[in-house]
């Protein structure tokens, strides 16, 4: 039996075709390399000594879908990571991101469900909690309404899916909310391939400490923490990667609808990823503080222990790690895959 995994060239996902076939599982990935390159799956095949079967493919394409379908009968379930991700471009072309992921991901059901296939891990955020009341937040704590369209499609896709489940029990459905997932593989192959100046933190860092960006700019330091930057649960994408494998045991168990918080359960401030990186990799950082950044909360970080109470997984990476593994990717790719 084989996965599909949609968006499996793009960053989370290469990392957890890799984990998938180091478990010993067949893959299928379809990408319409919207954000991406194909380069990524050559690299997750010198990895692993494993073939990876392509088709590019944009999962708003009902009938490609249907043939692909048709064709592997063989296909168990699917792991859903394709979709735009850019908060700030999502508050530019809002229509772009609704027709896409929503759109896309209302699609990508529908031909499931003909052909049958009712199991599904889909790539949630963090973003969904908005500013939380209390941390750290549970899978419990109340979904709030996002500041940008990209927050709101995932929210979206969240109450499509929980709605569909609730129509037909037979659909296992995993919602998986990540936090902010940073670092990159161990062996320096594959990574993190942001477009044009990167928005996040951890891309931002690598880039000033290749050269070719010069400063970091920190959005505030007079948040309410403890040095005043923002804190937030990072995660090393190796760990995230694996929480997907091991979410796979909820198609065996017919799971039903579950939600699980994928983080490490540690916050940190943003001085504090500055210092490890520079600690642990020998690399002076530049930085100055500037204005806030609009639509950012002070601090989020989770509880990630209903994942380790269910699915037997836990985060075994630090801070320290994630700096170390994305310095790798960024030093051996200074440009990406390009
Ligand atoms: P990414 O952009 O690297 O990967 C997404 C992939 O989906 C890309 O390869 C892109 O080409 C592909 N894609 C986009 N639209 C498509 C379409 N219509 N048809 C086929 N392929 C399409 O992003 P990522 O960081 O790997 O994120 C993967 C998923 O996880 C996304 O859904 C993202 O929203 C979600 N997520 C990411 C983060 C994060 O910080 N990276 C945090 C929370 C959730
Ligand atoms: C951002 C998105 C969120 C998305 C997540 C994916 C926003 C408002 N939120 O979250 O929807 O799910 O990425 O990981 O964009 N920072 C700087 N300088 C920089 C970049 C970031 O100081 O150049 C700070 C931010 O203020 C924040 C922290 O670093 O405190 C992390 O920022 P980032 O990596 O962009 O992630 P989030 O804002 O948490």
């Amino acid at each position: 039996m084989a996965i599909l995994v949609t968006g499996g060239c793009g960053f989370i996902g290469s990392h957890t075709v890799v984990e998938l076939l180091n478990a010993g599982k067949e893959v299928i990935v379809i990408d319409n390399l919207d954000n991406s390159s194909e380069k990524s799956l050559e690299r997750v095949k010198e990895i692993t000594g494993k073939d990876v079967v392509f088709y590019k493919l944009d999962i708003r394409d009902r009938e490609g879908l249907e043939k692909l379908f048709s064709e592997r009968s063989d296909i168990e379930g699917c792991i859903h990571f394709a979709g735009k991700k850019a908060v700030g471009e999502s508050v530019q072309l809002p229509w772009e991101y609704y027709e896409n992921n929503i759109g896309g991901t209302l699609t990508l059901i529908d031909v499931m469900r003909k052909h049958n296939v009712k199991n599904i891990i889909f790539s949630s955020s963090s973003t969904v909690y908005g500013d939380p009341d209390s941390i750290p937040v549970t899978e419990e704590s109340p979904v709030k309404k996002c500041t940008n369209p990209y927050g709101s499609t995932k929210a979206m896709q969240e109450t499509i899916f929980t709605d569909i489940w609730n129509a037909d029990k037979e659909w296992n459905i995993v919602l998986l909310r990540y936090f902010n997932p940073i670092g990159a593989h161990q062996s320096g192959k594959i990574g993190e391939d942001p477009n044009g100046i990167p928005n996040n933190l951890m891309p931002y860092i690598t880039q000033v400490a290749v050269g070719k960006l010069e400063c970091l700019q920190i959005f505030g330091d007079d948040y309410s923490t403890p040095d005043g930057t923002g804190v937030r649960d990072y995660i090393h994408v190796v760990d995230l990667a694996k929480g997907h494998v091991k979410a796979l045991k909820k198609f065996d168990e017919k799971g039903g609808l579950s939600v699980y918080n994928l983080g490490t359960g540690k916050g940190n401030s943003v001085l504090e990823v500055v210092k490890s990186f520079e600690e642990v990799n020998g690399i002076k950082i530049p930085y100055k503080i500037v204005a806030r950044r609009p639509g950012d909360i002070a601090a989020n970080w989770c509880d990630a222990s209903k994942a380790e109470r269910e699915l037997g997984w836990k985060a075994e990476y630090d801070i320290k790690d994630m700096c170390r593994d994305s310095w790798r990717w960024q030093q051996m790719n200074p440009n990406g895959y390009r």
